[in-house]
């Protein structure tokens, strides 16, 4: 880990100051915890696999037309991205029965859903997250009506595109959770999609078999949880810096 002022600790990732102003580092681990921090473990690998997906993934979104945080990669388990003020809100998108809905309405895990559900969770580790609804989130201002509106707006067009993505390299997107900031820019506020996307925050099953790719192998204790990652990883084109896709092509001989 390189030596920045470290300004945050959570339970995946580490922040810390940016080299220019305006900026910070995200730094993956390889932690992986559940129900919140009940169950701990490490995944070994998981940060740079994570670091490679959030990146691909964050940099498909923006040229698809939603701005996100992301800048660059800087190195196995670092991404330089833009400061912004987190909005202490976790938006869960839903496409197919899975996991606390499930449980919760008793539904099949698997059962698709008539139409995409998103649900919001207000980001509190000593509350537990609690599930909360829009009225919450306006009346106690973690953001407004209009910031509302275009969280909801980019979380829907995020999610037919991750779907698409995704689908096109054998996997059902069935949920995934989005973090929103703000992006201070001199007098303009833009909301950007925030934190990261990877298998540690979507649920992601194969299209065939239903296996899952996802950190519910870690939760439900599934084994070959670093598998499921690389497997994702593999799909979309994208390996550690010390796969097979670094490895130097035969050279010419003169
Ligand atoms: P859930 O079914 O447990 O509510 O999870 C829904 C989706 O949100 C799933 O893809 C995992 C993700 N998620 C997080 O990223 N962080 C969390 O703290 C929780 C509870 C879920
Ligand atoms: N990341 C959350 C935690 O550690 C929950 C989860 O992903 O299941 O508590």
């Amino acid at each position: 880990m390189s030596r920045r002022r470290q300004i945050y600790e959570g339970k995946a990732k580490v922040i810390f100051e940016g080299p220019e102003p305006g900026t910070l580092v995200q730094y993956f681990k390889d932690d992986a915890t559940a129900f919140n921090n009940k169950k701990k473990g490490t995944i070994t690998g998981k940060g740079v696999i994570n670091n490679r997906i959030s990146e691909y993934l964050m940099t498909k979104i923006g040229e698809m037309g939603v701005p996100t945080h992301f800048l660059r990669r800087l190195n196995m388990r670092e991404q330089l991205v833009k400061e912004v003020e987190i909005i202490p809100l976790e938006i869960v998108v839903r496409n197919v029965a899975a996991g606390s809905l499930a449980q919760r309405l008793g539904l099949p895990e698997g059962r698709p859903l008539p139409r995409s559900i998103l649900e919001y969770y207000y980001k509190s580790d000593e509350l537990n997250d609690p599930m909360v609804s829009e009225e919450h989130v306006t009346c106690f201002g973690w953001a407004t009506p209009q910031e509302l509106d275009e969280i909801v707006a980019m979380s829907l067009r995020i999610n037919d595109f991750l779907s698409g993505l995704f689908f096109g390299v054998g996997i059902r997107l069935i949920d995934f959770k989005l973090e929103f900031g703000r992006h201070y820019n001199n007098d303009d506020v833009r909301i950007v999609l925030a934190d990261e996307i990877s298998p540690d925050n979507c649920r992601l099953w194969d299209l065939r078999t239903n296996e899952k790719l996802d950190k519910d192998r870690f939760r439900r204790d599934l084994g070959n949880v670093a598998e499921a990652y690389q497997e994702v990883a593999r799909r979309l084109g994208i390996l550690p810096e010390s796969g097979p896709v670094d490895v130097e092509g035969p050279k010419a001989i003169q």
